[in-house]
């Protein structure tokens, strides 16, 4: 089977590979790059749990090629920060407003909820539940989820 190289910036950092055509990106970042905070729960594009950064647009990064993301940017839930002891305020209104219990789905809401907050930095409560519509959680509640949005809207500095 014939390799193509894909180049790509993540978390600040070029990186590269060789891998096949039908290679996803979600596999890309999790077995070549050993990223794997980004999570796979369907591989379906149903869950969300994949939701990654690609040129600062919120993808699930399991409906992506790697080879399409040639020559991107691309932000996992490993190169979130911020002033909040090293999290960001999307990371810290999760922990205050008990935004998750086992975890799985938490990466892919993060990096959704920090997309939404970039893009509009003030929502209502409906607009983060449709920018969060395609990250399903099984555990917390979307409740709190929506109040941890909002927990982060209302602290995060605009960049
Ligand atoms: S693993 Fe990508 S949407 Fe579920
Ligand atoms: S916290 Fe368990 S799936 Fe969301």
């Amino acid at each position: 089977m014939s390799k193509h190289e894909v180049r790509v910036e993540v978390n600040g950092r070029q990186r590269s590979a060789h891998v096949e055509a039908r290679y996803l990106l979600v596999h890309f970042l999790r077995e070549q790059l050993r990223l794997t905070g980004t999570h796979v729960g369907c591989d379906t594009s149903n869950c969300g749990a994949c939701t990654v950064l690609l040129d600062g647009d919120a993808v699930k990064s399991c409906t992506v090629l790697a080879v399409q993301a040639d020559g991107s940017s691309i932000q996992t839930i490993e190169g979130v920060e911020g002033p909040f002891d090293g999290f960001s305020a999307v990371q810290e209104g999760f922990r205050q407003e008990h935004g998750l219990q086992c975890g799985y789905c938490t990466p892919g809401m993060i990096m959704a909820a920090t997309c939404l907050l970039e893009q509009n930095p003030h929502p209502t409560d409906r607009e983060v539940r449709v920018a969060l519509e395609g990250n399903l959680c099984r555990c917390t509640g979307y409740e709190m989820i929506v109040r941890s949005v909002q927990w982060a809207a209302e602290h995060r500095e605009p960049e």
